[in-house]
């Protein structure tokens, strides 16, 4: 009763609340245009193929292509939101450590033993999740026969075209 003779009691929060809310919205604004000078992650590297891994079976050149590739390939498609920060900083970080830990295009450098590409198909830890809920990225979400193929590929290339070393996995780094 006694508020009635103070209507801007109620207003007051609220026009305070939509200024907080204006400024940090203008925050977010402006601090999503300064990070896109930070230059890490548009580099957008492609090393030249120095020598590259073979999948005979059509079928599994297509799987790799569509799941592997982009991270652990030199013929990494960049698409576009990979221009633009934060999401450009996370997949240049992927592709990096994609690549550090194997790659199909530079099969005369040491990788990964058989065993523990085939843990990493099988466990469905590859391709990642994160990678796998992208829209673009659908042919990337492998079916069990999908899995079968890409494994059975990867023994046929390991056989075939055995990498020139296997490189010392560190048990904790998976
Ligand atoms: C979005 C990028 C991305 C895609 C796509 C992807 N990987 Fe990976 N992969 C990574 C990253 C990053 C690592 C290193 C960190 C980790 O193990 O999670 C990795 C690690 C690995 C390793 C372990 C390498 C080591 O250090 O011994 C194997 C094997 C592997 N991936 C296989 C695959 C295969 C096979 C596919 C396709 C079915 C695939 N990955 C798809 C990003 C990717």
């Amino acid at each position: 009763m006694g508020d009635s003779s103070k209507p801007d009691q109620k207003t007051k929060p609220r026009r305070l609340w939509r200024k907080l809310v204006g400024f940090s919205l203008l925050g977010i604004a402006v601090l999503l245009v300064l990070i896109q000078l930070v230059p890490f992650g548009r580099d957008h590297s492609q090393p030249a193929v120095t020598k590259a891994a073979f999948f005979a079976d059509p079928r599994a050149r297509q799987i790799a292509d569509d799941s592997c590739n982009d991270c652990h390939s030199n013929l990494t498609r960049w698409p576009w939101y990979t221009n633009v920060a934060p999401a450009s900083w996370l997949v240049q970080q992927d592709v990096d450590e994609g690549r550090a830990g194997m790659n199909l295009s530079e099969w005369d450098k040491p990788q990964p033993s058989l065993d523990r590409v085939i843990e990493h198909i099988e466990s469905g830890e590859m391709p990642p999740l994160k990678y796998k809920v992208m829209p673009n990225h659908a042919a990337a979400r492998l079916s069990e026969a999908d899995r079968e193929i890409l494994v059975g590929a990867f023994r046929v290339l390991y056989a075939r075209q055995p990498p020139e070393a296997i490189k010392a996995s560190d048990p904790d780094d998976d």
